[in-house]
């Protein structure tokens, strides 16, 4: 089967491209189905589904490269398949076994190896797994069937220019409460972020940035993406709270940090009127890989950190390392590469 497609590879977004085949497999009388590849990107589920209404449902994201001799990796998978359980567990749905989350990830992508970008194109295959609550069902309570399918979609840089600096501004909305759902990866988290995002892109922001919901002085996120920064003295630095979403891209990067560039680590309390102490800052995450930050807006003034125009020294050694294993161009740490 030598199917190929017609795509612009170097030119793709992150938008939805419907490709050829989803995995789906529903959950009913206290188990999961074999679940199977199926070519219709439609969903029909019952208008009470609590999905719809309660927000009872969560994702993940990760991605497939195509490496230089043309094999196809995922990265990571099984760091997703927990992270999904942990959202299952926060919204009452059944968790999904590692293997079978792992199994679906690989048959979505043998499926639609025609759309997994070419090597050195910079795109790659973004696969989107959900769990959804589903059934006829009225009351506030856990569905009483869920849906778990993954689908997929060529991806390219998340923010347009991809690793070129972009600014971003503090926004006034909370992103989690403390002992909410920002820590797990829920829907409503991103409903939610809608509108500040909005209201940054018309001033001319890539995105904003969220502070801790309790005090509103130190950085939790920014936009969908979590955040670092390097200090003058060569730390890699992110800020730690049960709100912030653990990426993986994010504790991925502190290994290589650690491990391949002989950087100290520290994840902690990351202030907002301390912004002096980094050199350099970025935004990370599957989607974003590393977007460099350029500056940030804090009550009405810009602080630049490396440069508006240029990427850091470091944070294009992270990248490239992280990029380089992703593509099998550099030795994995064990159990990264599937
Ligand atoms: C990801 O990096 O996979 C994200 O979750 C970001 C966004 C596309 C929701």
């Amino acid at each position: 089967m030598n199917k190929t497609v017609n795509l612009d590879w170097g030119k793709l977004g992150f938008s939805y491209i419907k490709t050829d085949f989803r995995y789906v497999s529903y959950w009913k009388d206290g188990k999961w189905d074999d679940g199977k590849l199926v070519e219709d990107n439609m969903v029909t589920i019952s208008e009470g589904s609590t999905a719809l209404h309660y927000g009872q449902q969560c994702f993940e994201g990760l991605k497939a490269y195509r490496t230089k001799d043309g094999k196809i990796q995922l990265f990571r998978p099984d760091q997703n398949a927990k992270r999904m359980n942990s959202s299952c567990r926060r919204l009452m749905m059944p968790e999904i076994p590692e293997e079978k989350f792992i199994d679906a990830c690989i048959q979505v992508v043998k499926a639609n190896e025609h759309f997994v970008p070419p090597y050195g194109t910079g795109a790659s295959l973004y696969l989107r797994p959900y769990v959804i609550g589903i059934g006829d069902n009225l009351g506030v309570k856990p569905a009483p069937e869920y849906l778990f399918s993954v689908f997929c979609c060529p991806v390219g840089p998340y923010f347009k220019g991809g690793m070129q600096p972009v600014n971003f501004t503090v926004s006034d909305y909370d992103r989690a409460a403390p002992y909410g759902t920002g820590g797990v990866k829920v829907g409503g988290n991103y409903a939610a972020s809608l509108l500040p995002h909005e209201q940054a892109v018309k001033r001319g922001f890539a995105d904003c940035i969220y502070l801790d919901p309790a005090t509103h002085t130190k950085i939790e996120e920014v936009g969908a993406a979590n955040f670092f920064g390097i200090t003058k003295d060569n730390k890699f630095v992110t800020p730690k709270s049960p709100s912030i979403l653990p990426s993986i891209t994010k504790y991925s990067l502190m290994h290589i940090a650690k491990e391949y560039l002989g950087m100290e680590v520290e994840e902690r309390d990351v202030y907002i009127d301390k912004l002096d102490e980094f050199v350099e800052a970025g935004a990370c995450g599957t989607a974003a890989v590393i977007t460099p930050i350029g500056g940030i807006e804090y009550k009405g003034k810009l602080h630049v950190f490396y440069s508006q125009t240029e990427v850091g020294p470091i944070t294009k050694k992270l990248y490239n390392t992280l990029v380089a294993i992703q593509l099998g161009d550099e030795k994995a740490p064990e159990g990264w590469i599937v």
